[in-house]
């Protein structure tokens, strides 16, 4: 009669067995999947895990005997209890081929040293700070959009964030809608942070590429602000390769210099991975 117990007692031995050494074994709390390409899952986060807001950090599965991990911006901000992550599904992905599986109670790894340039820190004072995202680049803006001191910082906050079509701009819509609803967070924010969605593919209020808005004056136009002024204007990037190269290009146009942990400067980039 004891025998399945037994061998499911030993299953779950010989999974725990088999993570490696120092990384956390968090627990998924919730998954919500948006479209055939997109998802986000929240997590436990461990009790000495400290990051700044808009950090990565590596997140892995193990697959077969052999962990499998990926760099993977932290979307909650730095004071939440839990872990939020903002996904891609690859179909022949590595790992997110088995990520898009996941469900509460399964085990995520995390290695323990969170990075990044997405950070304030990186930034030197300014009045107007741009968060130009693509598909899962808005990830660290989600952390960042939540935290307090990004309104202490600045006067105004604007998120900018281009998909393929309108389904792929859920995140971002629900994620204003709930710091809108915060019991806190939508007095510290007020009025200072302003939404920008456009797409590519489709019919919307606002369409075209951001860089494309950036150029022809319709992004600012749209906003009802000044072109970008090194003076007042700072700026965070994260989307694909191209777009950062492209990005970053026009905001050197108008005069902002890169910035980094070390040396910071008037916009910062996350070279770290493809979002
Ligand atoms: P487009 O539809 O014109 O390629 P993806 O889902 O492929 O990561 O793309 C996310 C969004 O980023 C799409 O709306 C895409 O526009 C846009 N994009 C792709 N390349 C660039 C680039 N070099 N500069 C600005 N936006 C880009």
């Amino acid at each position: 009669m004891n025998a399945p117990a037994k061998t499911e007692e030993f299953a779950v031995a010989q999974v725990q067995a088999k993570i490696p050494d120092g990384v956390y074994a968090e627990t998924v709390l919730a998954v919500e999947h948006y479209t055939d390409r997109l998802f986000r899952f929240r997590m436990t986060r461990p009790a000495g895990f400290r990051f700044r807001s808009g950090e990565f950090a590596m997140i892995g599965l193990m697959v077969g005997d052999k962990p499998v991990y990926r760099a993977y911006s932290i979307a909650s901000p730095a004071w939440d209890e839990e872990l939020e992550f903002f996904s891609i599904k690859v179909p022949d992905g590595p790992l997110t081929s088995h990520l898009q599986a996941i469900k509460p109670g399964d085990t995520v790894l995390m290695r323990k040293k969170p990075t990044g340039t997405l950070v304030l820190d990186a930034l030197t004072p300014g009045k107007r700070l741009y968060m130009f995202s693509t598909g899962t680049g808005i990830a660290p803006f989600a952390s960042l959009i939540r935290d307090p001191e990004t309104y202490e910082k600045f006067e105004e906050v604007i998120l900018t964030h281009t998909c393929r079509d309108v389904a792929e701009l859920k995140y971002g819509f629900d994620l204003v809608h709930e710091i809108n609803n915060h019991e806190f967070l939508h007095e510290i924010v007020g009025t200072k942070l302003k939404h920008y969605p456009t797409v590519t593919r489709e019919d919307f209020k606002y369409r075209g590429r951001i860089t494309d808005l950036i150029e022809n004056g319709k992004l600012f136009a749209d906003l009802g602000v000044p072109a970008l002024d090194p003076q007042v204007d700072r700026g965070m990037i994260c989307g694909s390769t191209a777009m950062l190269k492209d990005t970053k290009d026009l905001l050197e146009k108008a005069g902002l210099v890169e910035g980094s942990n070390n040396k910071p400067g008037e916009f910062v980039i996350e070279r770290a991975f493809v979002g």
